[in-house]
């Protein structure tokens, strides 16, 4: 913790290297002049324009490419952390932007206490690619004469198209395999790569009756017939089905896998966020390697489908209550969607893996984890996934326990451990080694089965 706020105190005072006027030494509270003009000696935080430079000063943006107001001067330090001069209208005890971060395209965005949020911001820093250059926000000053102050100007509008297509359209995407060696091994469901360790996947997708348990997942790959020597295979320590889960029970049907190596980022293996929203009007996009369609083969290059959003009362009429299903379609932790005009879905060989949002065209958010589904392929269908956002407090405290931990005690943690991340990145252009091949036992006998059986529903993978 004393490291991370050692990065602030190193940021100001470089920034204080060259400016004369350095530190007023005035503590808070105490009336100050900067500029010629008069000011307020307060905390960093409780300044709103200087908090917003910092921010996007300590996410990488350039003060003087993205014509950013300067720094104010430093009155002095209080609990290792700036206090400034402030010239803003309107200072007050609070402390606004202290819960804020920098996403995505600049996006400023509340950190809201959510880990898997601020989680996804630390990877966004390390994405090899640039995403930062479309930001499109601005802070101005703009002086009152008449109130002799500040007001701050802050806009941002969401920019557009942030990178060109890749090749590796799908960087957090996983294949997942059930055997002893990976030669032999059978690649029956998909995942998502969600951290350094773990890989988001469907509870029924861990083990089945003819393979056992999950041994293998194969990352950064696009195509199942690119030679195994580029797959990039990591072994699975261990399997964590959500608890609730009871085969075959459709509900909590979801898992996490640990890896018994740690996953190296880049270009081609990123991971992805969890989504937090819990409406998707816009549709969202799901990929995977399943069948190309009832019966049909297992895709080999892998396939992306647009699907809608279909609301509670479509999603309950399509899924009714049944034996595995006792309650039927629960909107709180499902959800389903499909193509009101289209054949178009997830289908066998899909089952664990991505329903993803790409809001910000830099890095993909997990909305759902493909479950099961009635045929695939039909008109007006819509296949069932399970609901992330409901399950990311899980989530977290599985995959981030510490930061679980340390949120539980109003920790700080997040924005300190941020800061460090950007300014590692920012001396060492960021940290991706290649990927270490890794090895263990096999898999399943069906992807999201899909497979016909009139009044029953598949699941969409192993089983
Ligand atoms: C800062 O102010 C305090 C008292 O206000 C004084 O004792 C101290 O010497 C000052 N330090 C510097 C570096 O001017
Ligand atoms: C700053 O405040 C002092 C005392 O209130 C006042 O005399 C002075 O004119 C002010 N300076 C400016 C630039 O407003
Ligand atoms: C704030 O900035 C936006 C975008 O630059 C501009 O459209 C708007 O007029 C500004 N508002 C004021 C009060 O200057
Ligand atoms: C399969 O994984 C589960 C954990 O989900 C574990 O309890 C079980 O022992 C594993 N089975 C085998 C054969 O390794
Ligand atoms: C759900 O969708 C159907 C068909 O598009 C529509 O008729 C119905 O009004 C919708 N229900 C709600 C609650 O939005």
């Amino acid at each position: 913790m004393t490291g991370y706020r050692h990065t602030i105190i190193v940021y100001l005072a470089l920034s204080c290297l060259t400016n004369v006027l350095c530190e007023l030494n005035l503590s808070e509270d105490e009336p100050c002049i900067t500029n010629g003009l008069n000011g307020t000696c307060v905390g960093i935080f409780r300044c709103d324009s200087a908090a917003l430079v910092y921010l996007y000063a300590n996410a990488g943006y350039d003060v003087v490419e993205y014509n950013l107001p300067e720094l104010p001067d430093i009155c002095s330090y209080k609990d290792n952390e700036p206090v400034v001069c402030c010239t803003d209208c309107g200072v007050t005890k609070d402390e606004y932007f202290r819960d804020y971060g920098v996403g995505p395209l600049g996006v400023l965005g509340k950190k809201d206490g959510s880990i898997a949020l601020s989680k996804c911001f630390e990877y966004f820093g390390k994405l090899p690619y640039p995403c930062r250059g479309s930001a499109n926000f601005g802070i101005k000053k703009l002086w009152k004469e008449n109130k002799k102050c500040h007001e701050i100007n802050y806009s941002n509008a969401l920019a557009v198209g942030g990178r060109d297509a890749q090749r590796w359209e799908f960087p957090h995407v996983a294949l997942l395999g059930y055997g002893d060696d990976v030669e032999s091994a059978q690649w029956l469901c998909g995942g998502s790569v969600i951290s350094e360790r773990f890989i988001l996947t469907a509870a029924h997708c861990t083990s089945t009756r003819a393979l056992g348990n999950i041994t293998f997942a194969a990352l950064g790959l696009l195509k199942r017939t690119d030679p195994k020597k580029y797959w990039k295979i990591h072994k699975i320590k261990s399997i964590i089905i959500h608890p609730e889960y009871k085969a075959p029970s459709k509900y909590h049907d979801i898992a996490l896998l640990e890896t018994e190596t740690e996953i190296n980022f880049g270009k081609d293996l990123l991971p992805a966020c969890l989504d937090i929203n819990t409406e998707f009007k816009d549709g969202v996009e799901a990929s995977g390697w399943g069948r190309l369609g009832h019966r049909q083969d297992l895709a080999d290059t892998l396939q992306v489908v647009y699907l809608e959003e279909y609301n509670k009362t479509e999603c309950a009429a399509i899924y009714q209550p049944h034996r595995h299903l006792k309650n039927g379609y629960d909107h709180e932790k499902q959800m389903c969607f499909g193509s009101h005009r289209e054949v178009i879905d997830t289908c066998e060989g899909d089952s664990g893996g991505p329903l993803q949002t790409n809001k910000f065209k830099c890095q993909y958010s997990i909305a759902g984890v493909t479950s099961y589904g009635k045929n695939c392929g039909i008109l007006g269908s819509a296949g069932v996934y399970t609901r992330v956002s409901y399950y990311v407090p899980w989530i977290e405290s599985v995959v981030w326990p510490e930061e679980t931990e340390a949120k539980r005690k109003k920790d700080n943690l997040w924005l300190d451990e941020w800061l460090v991340i950007r300014s590692d990145v920012a001396n060492n252009g960021g940290n991706f080694g290649p990927a270490v091949a890794q090895r263990e036992r096999p898999g399943p006998d069906r992807l999201r089965h899909h497979e016909q059986t009139a009044d029953e529903d598949r699941e969409r993978g192993a089983g």
